[in-house]
């Protein structure tokens, strides 16, 4: 069955909500009943001593596995990867803990597989994908040999975060079975769209942080056209500030983006888009030592920004409160350490209390920083479960795994 995907509300703030929806294949009843179905879904969590440290992934799988056992699919095989194992089985990256964090969220009994062949289980989950060399590779030799043992008859892809990998798991299914969006991708999919448009949004704010620019450039060059607002604090703020001729003491950022951050500037410039940097900062020499609030200008020698200081902490907020969507990625400051997770706090509640505005927000280190300051996750529009397939999928990307399902 071929969905168009409704655009979701947010949209209809803007003047290009007319655009043509994305046409992708999404899950329905008939497809499933009395099916073996493989899907892949991105239980990539974090995990420290053997337990899952945050079940956000795994719970917004469950629609679509719960959708699949409702509708007489005959079995689930869900097949995730987790890290870098690079290609070798390495017991800390084992998906054992999921499968008893997954069983514990659904209520049910999940039996996880150390291969790729087929059990008894309604539910089985299988051991990281990338402990097989050809996953990265995307081997159709791999794809072949996972869809003969498990006797797979669909593929479903919910694996958002994912999908922008072009490895076995994700695009190997192709023309071989049915392949479907599952109810993740689907959510994911409706909620950023809009946002890929290349027309002016007014009203629409940017907030970015965090360290590997790299990663951003292109999003931000998106942006930098699109948008009313950016505003940048992290090293990814430092970066553009050091690159505008500010001294940044000995703060981490990245003299090898100067170029790329001059010429955002430059775009936004031509774009009417505001990019707000930080005025002020809190610095110290070391993390543990004593810290100061500086205005920007002062910042010399030894000093290593950490966080923003609260007259950028004013400014960001009042430019924030009064837009129409926020989407945000990436931390303002080392969050991870008070008294330097003040601003990207300050900036978390503010935008849980903004009942007006949507609010949208993706990536691994802003999630972690969304449960550090203590506020609901439930209070945003939408979290994205993807960090680098967010990122390429607002920058208007074609992403490996989406395009399977067109
Ligand atoms: C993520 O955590 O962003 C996804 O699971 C993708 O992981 P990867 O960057 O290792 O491919």
């Amino acid at each position: 069955m071929e969905a168009i995907l409704s655009l979701f509300p947010f949209a209809q703030k803007y003047p290009f909500s007319k655009m043509t929806p994305m046409k992708i294949k999404t899950l329905a009843p008939e497809q499933v009943k009395n099916k073996v179905v493989l899907v892949r879904v991105d239980f990539n969590v974090p995990i420290k001593n053997g337990v899952v440290q945050d079940s956000t992934r795994i719970l917004e799988a469950l629609p679509t596995i719960k959708f699949l056992l409702k509708n007489g699919a005959k079995r689930v095989h869900l097949l995730a990867h987790l890290g870098r194992p690079k290609g070798e089985a390495k017991p800390e990256f084992s998906l054992r803990p999921v499968a008893a964090k997954l069983e514990e969220l659904l209520k049910k009994l999940v039996e996880f597989r150390p291969d790729f062949t087929a059990g008894n289980g309604e539910v089985q989950l299988h051991e990281n994908v990338r402990f097989d060399p050809r996953e990265k590779k995307n081997d159709p030799a791999f794809a072949q040999e996972i869809l003969e043992n498990t006797g797979a008859e669909v593929f479903v892809n919910d694996g958002f975060g994912v999908s922008h990998r072009a490895h076995a798991s994700v695009v190997g299914f192709a023309k071989k079975v049915p392949c479907l969006a599952g109810k993740l991708v689907q959510k994911e999919i409706e909620a950023l769209s809009p946002f890929r448009s290349d027309q002016k949004m007014p009203g629409l704010s940017i907030l970015a942080g965090g360290v590997k620019m790299e990663t951003k450039v292109a999003v931000l060059r998106h942006f930098a056209t699109t948008a009313e607002n950016i505003l940048l604090g992290g090293a990814l703020g430092t970066t553009f500030l050091a690159a505008q001729g500010f001294d940044v003491g000995e703060s981490l950022y990245e003299p090898e983006q100067f170029e790329t951050a001059r010429e955002i500037l430059e775009i936004a410039k031509k774009n009417q888009t505001a990019i707000h940097l930080p005025v002020d900062v809190e610095c110290a020499d070391d993390p543990d030592g004593e810290s100061v609030y500086v205005p920007i200008e002062d910042v010399t020698g030894s000093m290593k920004i950490f966080d923003i200081g609260p007259r950028t902490i004013a400014s960001f907020r009042e430019v924030l409160t009064h837009s129409q969507t926020v989407i945000w990625n990436g931390p303002m400051g080392f969050f991870e350490k008070q008294p330097f997770d003040n601003g990207t706090t300050d900036l978390a509640r503010t935008l849980t209390k903004l009942s007006d505005v949507q609010t949208i927000l993706g990536g691994g280190d802003t999630i972690s920083a969304i449960a550090h300051a203590n506020v609901p996750a439930a209070a945003f529009t939408h979290i994205s479960t993807g960090g680098g397939a967010m990122l390429e999928f607002l920058e208007g990307k074609a992403l490996p795994g989406i395009e399977v399902l067109k």
